[in-house]
């Protein structure tokens, strides 16, 4: 059921030119800069997209260059599937490693405790209204979620990526918020059935 839905929606983002692509992702990153979690969140962990996810370089460099907050990114442990995490200072320390994702050189690592993050942005494969979410298929984010209760979870998605309703099992963590190029979703209130 997920394997499906993860190809046919990898093959739909897959269609977007990339003006467009980039062009939306610029929308849905303006939004979050302009959220109050966002605003007030001093360490924020970050994926560094690649493919087509919604694009965050551009503003994680700008971030960087501005300096006002802790930019924490995933580092990949493959022997445990596992995502460490580790504070970045400059956009040049990331180097591609695990399938081509930016992560910092082994001399930039800086490690961080997941207790310490107050935001986090995920990218995902599909999304619905509920919160919640398809990744890759390895579990890498659910294992990282479910250490960080205190973190507000936000997911980045183009609209074409929010489906009705996703299968979702108990390993599975919802998102608190998701953010389109055309809306905000949260599930603050109104909690996932
Ligand atoms: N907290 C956890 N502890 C142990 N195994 C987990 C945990 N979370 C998920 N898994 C395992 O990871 C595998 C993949 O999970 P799932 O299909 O939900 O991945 P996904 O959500 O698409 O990927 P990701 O989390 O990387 O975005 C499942 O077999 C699941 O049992
Ligand atoms: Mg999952």
């Amino acid at each position: 059921m997920k394997r499906k839905i993860r190809a046919e929606m990898m093959k739909k983002r897959a269609a977007m030119n990339k003006e467009d692509l980039l062009s939306r992702s610029a929308v849905i990153c303006e939004t979050l800069r302009k959220l109050e979690e966002f605003k007030n969140a001093k360490n924020v962990l970050f994926y560094v997209s690649t493919k087509n996810e919604v694009e965050t370089q551009v503003m994680l460099k700008e971030l960087l260059k501005a300096g006002e907050k802790n930019i924490v990114v995933p580092v990949t442990d493959k022997k445990t599937s596992t995502l460490n995490l580790s504070l970045i200072k400059d956009f040049s320390e990331l180097v591609p490693k695990t399938h081509e994702i930016l992560e910092p050189a082994d001399e930039f690592i800086r490690p961080v405790s997941p207790e310490k993050i107050d935001l986090v942005i995920t990218p995902g494969i599909a999304f619905d209204e509920n919160g919640n979410r398809i990744g890759s298929g390895c579990g890498y984010y659910d294992r990282l979620l479910c250490g960080m209760k205190n973190a507000k979870k936000i997911g980045l998605a183009f609209e074409l990526q929010i489906l009705p309703k996703l299968p979702c099992y108990d390993h599975d963590v919802p998102l608190d918020i998701i953010i389109t190029e055309e809306r905000i979703i949260r599930l603050d209130e109104k909690r996932r059935i």
